[in-house]
């Protein structure tokens, strides 16, 4: 049986990559991997969503109103929260407000990095605390002076180092000031940030990082996903809109149900990618909105030299106009970009028209463009071969063919699937052309009634999915000369907003929850054995239920690894498998590790609220007999890699 095929991976010059397409939904970013604790901290607002003071909760009954000042703290943030005494009694004097966070906040014994501004006269302190959403109990405080004046926004930083662990999440931050000594004060940008991953300002949450880095990723995709394509054609993810002070970055009108702050920047998913040693597929507006609606060819030009200034920020050199701004922001070194993706699922918003145009001349002034510029750069599509024809065609978009794109362009392929299909996909790409699986995950059980979209969604990534989705991903790794790498997507979810629940890391405010789905470890295991080159399998048996991949890796002296899995619910016994790697000599050493779902029910899940993980993991050392053959089990629905890399 050809199974790997011996690709080279050559071509893309590095290992298959397990990756994440990340955008904002689930309150993924803001609320998520973006470290602020500070729900609407800047009273941003946009058509879809309109500002207001949620999220602030008045002290000792201030008035908190929203107002838009003739001088407000810059044109980007014209609103901001004027917070007065209000009519009721308060004895201590002190007013303010409290703000709930993003559901609590997660408090400790360790340093918060906080600052707010203020317009209006007040010569005297302010009080920064952390506090109980419960309780009277205040976990630490912090008194910031103040001499702020009427004609002016001035800036208050501070650092507030809690005396104790807060028991729980449900936790808020407060501002006091003494309500006698004042009008009434105009707050914006209230800011609170806990230690980061790697310390960076403005950064990451350390838990949900950690997951993530744990997870051994190669590729970081972004910003979408939907959230690039924006609702309209005038609310696309602007790279620029995002980019220095917080004070100048306007917010989002996000697509998945809520306004975005924006604080989760370009330059801040480059750090991201930076810290976490990630190949950025980076993708840029193509002209093509949600709603369908799409910029004509003869407009199409300033949108294209727009992703060129994009592509210029990220790896032009710090002499160039785009190159120096990033400089300016701190990172005079280029980013490393190889791959740049035109738009996203252009196939599906505004289909027929919009994807006519995409293939007529918006795919293709974009390439020509960035291919004149770059001509290293893989260019990616964002469609695949088995995206829908065009009306009154009756082949997929011909990519494969070059008669829509050119040869090289590499197709983009999101399979969200039930795990039977995903079965199928194992030689999905035995006979295509290159595309990057940019998006792809195991959402509807088996048998889920059609039209799928109309239904709902598993309630967490589970496991029969999850050993669905590791077959694919052998499929794909074994055509690894034309498929780059794979994305889980979308990658997080907040469980108090919930747009899309199969995700591969769930949290809340407490990181207590912060849980790895099923998944997570599937991919993990394939990503912490990563091979650079196929090797050809051959095989005394067909395909199913026991799927399988070989491959060696020549970073690791040439350890050779095979990757399999056992999709099958109806037999009880283990499946006997046996392994030779060509070469490979009796008495030689290698690791097996199988996962399995220690509680049985393959439709389990791991449930953030309980806690409980049921991937149940073993390894162990084998030894290959005088054949030289390796002789191991595998449960029913189990996932495995053995690799002769012993250390
Ligand atoms: O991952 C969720 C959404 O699924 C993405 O935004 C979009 O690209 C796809 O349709």
């Amino acid at each position: 049986v050809k199974s790997s095929g011996g690709n080279e991976t050559g071509k893309f010059g590095h290992s298959f990559g397990y990756g994440f397409l990340h955008e904002d939904i689930n309150n993924s970013g803001d609320g998520g991997i973006y470290a602020e604790l500070i729900q609407n901290r800047a009273f941003q607002f946009s058509e879809a969503f309109p500002v207001s003071t949620d999220s602030y909760v008045p002290i000792n009954n201030a008035a908190l109103s929203i107002k838009f000042l003739d001088e407000p703290l810059s044109k980007e943030l014209p609103a901001s929260m004027h917070v007065a005494a209000g009519n009721g009694s308060y004895d201590t004097g002190k007013i303010g407000f409290k703000n709930l966070g993003y559901w609590g906040m997660d408090v400790r014994v360790q340093t918060y990095t906080g600052s707010f501004w203020v317009k209006g006269a007040y010569d005297g302190h302010f009080t920064a605390s952390l506090g109980s959403n419960l309780t009277s109990d205040v976990f630490g405080s912090v008194e910031v002076p103040s001499k702020s004046v009427d004609d002016d926004w001035t800036e208050h930083t501070f650092e507030l180092v809690p005396e104790k662990d807060a028991p729980n999440s449900n936790n808020t931050f407060s501002i006091t000031f003494d309500g006698a000594e004042t009008k009434g004060l105009d707050f914006n940008l209230i800011s609170l940030f806990p230690p980061t991953y790697k310390n960076r300002k403005n950064g990451l949450r350390v838990d949900i990082a950690e997951a993530l880095a744990d997870m051994n990723p190669h590729f970081l995709r972004f910003p979408g996903g939907n959230m690039l394509e924006g609702l309209t054609n005038d609310t696309y993810w602007d790279w620029k809109d995002t980019l220095g002070p917080l004070r100048h970055r306007p917010g989002f009108q996000g697509v998945w149900g809520y306004q975005q702050t924006h604080g989760l920047g370009l330059m801040e998913y480059l750090e991201w990618a930076e810290d976490m040693d990630l190949e950025i597929v980076l993708a840029v507006w193509s002209g093509l909105a949600l709603d369908g609606n799409y910029t004509r060819q003869e407009d199409l030009q300033p949108y294209i030299d727009d992703a060129l200034n994009e592509i210029e920020f990220v790896c032009g050199p710090a002499n160039s106009t785009w190159g120096a701004r990033r400089a300016e922001l701190g990172h005079p070194e280029p980013f490393e970009l190889n791959y740049v993706e035109v738009g996203n699922e252009e196939w599906l918003a505004g289909y027929p028209e919009g994807w006519e145009t995409y293939r007529a001349y918006r795919f293709p002034m974009f390439y020509n463009a960035i291919r004149a510029a770059y001509p290293h750069m893989d260019i990616i599509a964002a469609a695949a071969s088995s995206d829908p024809a065009p009306e009154g065609e009756t082949t997929g978009p011909n990519l494969s063919e070059g008669l829509v794109f050119p040869l090289d362009a590499v197709g983009d392929y999101h399979p969200y699937r039930e795990p039977d299909e995903l079965v199928l996909e194992f030689d999905r790409f035995d006979n295509d052309f290159a595309h990057i699986i940019g998006e792809v995950a195991a959402t509807h059980v088996n048998g889920a009634e059609y039209p799928r979209w109309n239904g709902s969604l598993y309630k967490f990534p589970w496991w029969i999915g999850a050993v669905g989705e590791a077959i694919s991903l052998i499929g794909y790794e074994r055509n690894s000369d034309r498929i780059p790498g794979t994305f889980y997507a979308p990658l997080l979810k907040n469980n108090n907003r919930f747009q899309w629940p199969i995700t591969l890391i769930q949290f809340d405010a407490d990181p207590i929850r912060t849980t790895k789905a099923v998944t997570w470890y599937c991919w993990s295991l394939f990503a912490h054995h990563p091979i650079s080159h196929t090797l050809p399998t051959h095989s005394n048996t067909s395909y199913g239920p026991l799927y399988w991949g070989a491959g060696m890796d020549e970073n690791r002296n040439g350890a050779m690894v095979w990757k399999g899995a056992v999709y099958n619910t109806t037999n009880s016994e283990d499946y006997p498998v046996s392994v030779h790697f060509q070469g490979v000599t009796p008495g030689t050493m290698a690791n097996l590790t199988v996962l399995t779902n220690s509680v049985g029910d393959p439709y389990m899940y791991n449930d953030p609220l309980t806690g409980v993980n049921i991937v149940h993991t073993e390894s162990s050392l084998l030894t290959a007999g005088s054949d030289g053959v390796f002789r191991f089990s595998l449960p029913e629905l189990s996932v495995a890699v053995l690799d002769t890399e012993v250390s």
